[in-house]
């Protein structure tokens, strides 16, 4: 059943309206929003935008509109207020049914959309024979946070990790497997064996031509489906998925599929006709590329480089002169099977911004090329920025090395399980253990989910571990309070009828409460999983203020108790499912 939250109902109140004084006017961009607690519990902003483009005055138009406008049993009186905003303040009656019935079960303050879409979401995709570092916690919580969210709102979602599985590397990767592989290394610990054997052999075809000339030759055997070769090819990305595996087995993330790049090889030729019949690609030195078609100002055209003042071509490479074909090949061969395979109405790319001009130049290449598919399938690149030490350049390892996932994680596990044991003595180490497991992951992915993505941030232990500001560790302890609150409160029946508020604490709590759909649907609609973390923050803030003025269990408020539970209960299960999309546990105890 889809709820029906105030909001939405004065919503569609207002759209009738609207249509009511301008009949055929369009209103889907009338909206209404939460907004600053002086004015009112929501406000809607949009008949100006609408006054605007029928040269109308705003304040005539929202007079006309309100005159229609039937919400009373909703809100007290509507406010008009500056050049043409609409203030409504729900009636408390209103906010204590929905608060009743979200209680009962019915709701948690959002509800499924009724337009579904399908989403192609591509994220993760490390690259095989090289080990997932620090970087990938950016790709892979995006990413998995995006898919939770839009699966929570009912839309359809499928996710698939473009693992890079195919590339020249296979050819100084097959060489040092052939010659100087350590087989027990790779037992013990076949990534760091791969990138061994791959940083030797690399080092030895930049000093010596001859060996760059067997690496090639390995190569070409493996493109041309040798069987020894491809079969030591498979072994290696078996490998390499069963650490991935257990990476996103810590993390908690899910794919649907996982396409690698290699799965489109049998396309790649036809991909590279098909553009050239169609004019779209030519030739140029030997390789096939597609170039400027001069529709757009050179500043924003992808397909175009400022060297020294001027403005020469920079194609997007779709075959090079020895034959072999580009990430860009494989990227619109892959473009083009999703939306045959799944019928998307976007594919989202989570993928590091320094990729964000390939993305453009992908996703123009692809509209040159089926350009009456493209109508119908958005394709969004979800870019995002670096993690910094605390020098401001790139976070490294003490020695300099790129930070291996792993090892992060486990450090982060490990640092928890020093705060945990410091706090909760009382605990058993397997009980801390499993707490820290939850804090530790917790706090990184929320360092990591916390900024505006695009922006670079500094990598700070202390900070996201701290459990005061804006950190997992403060969320999941403000849940395992409230539970603690239920274990003293002993074995109390829920009472949904008996929720009744009246204090402004209480008030402030349940109309935060009442906006989680609308932070859901934005963070859907922008790809912003921050605007939940920044939800959930203020939640914890206006529960704080609530719990310390107004008692809950204590005798003297006991005619409250009822009532102030089912506020506690409520709370505790948005910041459950808040972090929950977040792909963040909690702990009942800490
Ligand atoms: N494997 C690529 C890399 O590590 C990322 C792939 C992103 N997805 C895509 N469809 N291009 O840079």
């Amino acid at each position: 059943m889809i709820p029906v939250l105030p909001h939405k109902q004065i919503e569609s109140f207002l759209q009738q309206a609207v249509r009511a004084v301008l009949p055929g006017a369009d209103v889907s961009a009338v909206l209404v929003r939460p907004c600053d607690p002086t004015f009112g519990d929501y406000q809607s902003n949009a008949l100006m935008s609408v006054a605007k483009a029928r040269k109308m005055n705003p304040r005539q138009l929202a007079t006309d509109v309100v005159s229609k406008l039937e919400v009373s049993e909703l809100c007290e009186k509507v406010e008009i207020a500056g050049a043409g905003f609409l203030n409504f303040r729900l009636k408390p009656e209103v906010l204590n049914a929905t608060l009743q019935s979200a209680a009962r079960g019915e709701h948690l303050f959002f509800g499924k959309t009724s337009q579904p879409r399908t989403f192609v979401v591509d994220f993760s995709s490390p690259n095989v024979a090289k080990p997932m570092h620090v970087g990938h916690i950016r790709s892979t919580g995006i990413g998995d946070s995006i898919q939770r969210i839009l699966r929570l709102l009912g839309h359809q979602v499928v996710s698939d990790n473009h693992i890079g599985d195919w590339g020249t590397q296979f050819g100084k990767l097959l060489l040092g497997w052939k010659q100087i592989l350590d087989r027990p290394a790779l037992e013990r610990d076949a990534i760091a064996e791969l990138e061994r054997l791959y940083k030797i052999i690399n080092a030895e075809c930049d000093a010596t031509p001859s060996r760059l000339e067997e690496a090639k030759e390995e190569l070409v055997k493996l493109q041309a489906g040798d069987l020894e070769n491809m079969s030591i090819w498979q072994e290696m990305i078996r490998l390499s998925q069963v650490q991935f595996d257990t990476i996103y087995g810590r993390l908690g993330a899910k794919f649907d599929h996982a396409l690698g790049e290699s799965f489109y090889n049998p396309q790649l030729g036809g991909v590279v006709a098909d553009l050239l019949s169609r004019g779209i690609a030519r030739e140029s030195e030997g390789a096939v590329g597609v170039f400027s078609d001069g529709s757009m100002p050179p500043k924003e055209d992808p397909f175009l480089v400022n060297r020294d003042g001027e403005w020469v071509a920079d194609p997007a490479l779709v075959r090079k002169s020895d034959g072999g074909f580009n990430y860009m090949t494989t990227d619109l061969a892959t473009v083009d099977y999703r939306i045959k395979t799944w019928s998307p109405h976007e594919i989202v790319y989570v993928v590091d911004d320094r990729q964000s001009g390939h993305f453009k130049k992908l996703f123009l290449t692809f509209g040159r090329w089926q350009p009456v598919v493209t109508q119908r399938v958005k394709l969004v690149h979800v870019g995002f920025g670096k993690i910094l030490g605390d020098d401001g350049k790139p976070f490294k390892t003490r020695s300099g090395d790129t930070v291996k996932l792993s090892d992060l994680l486990n450090e982060a596990e490990e640092r928890a399980f020093q705060v945990v044991s410091e706090k909760s003595t009382e605990l058993t180490e397997a009980q801390r253990r499993e707490i820290a497991r939850v804090i530790g992951l917790g706090a990184v992915k929320y360092a990591d989910l916390l900024p505006n993505r695009q922006s670079d941030y500094i990598f700070n232990w202390d900070k996201m571990l701290a459990f005061s500001g804006n950190t997992a560790p403060y969320l999941q302890y403000a849940y395992a309070r409230i539970k603690s609150i239920f274990r003293k409160a002993g074995d109390v029946s829920p009472q949904p009828s008996a929720l009744s508020l009246s204090e402004p604490q209480e008030l402030a709590l349940a109309k935060h409460l009442l906006n989680f759909g609308l932070v859901l649907e934005a963070a859907a609609e922008d790809y912003r999983p921050n605007f939940i973390c920044t939800y959930l923050y203020e939640l914890a803030g206006h529960f704080t203020t609530f719990y310390e003025n107004c008692p809950v269990l204590k005798p003297e408020a006991a005619e409250f108790k009822a009532s102030r539970l089912q506020l506690c209960d409520l709370t505790a299960r948005v910041l459950n499912q808040g972090l929950e999309v977040l792909g963040i546990e909690v702990v009942e105890q800490m």
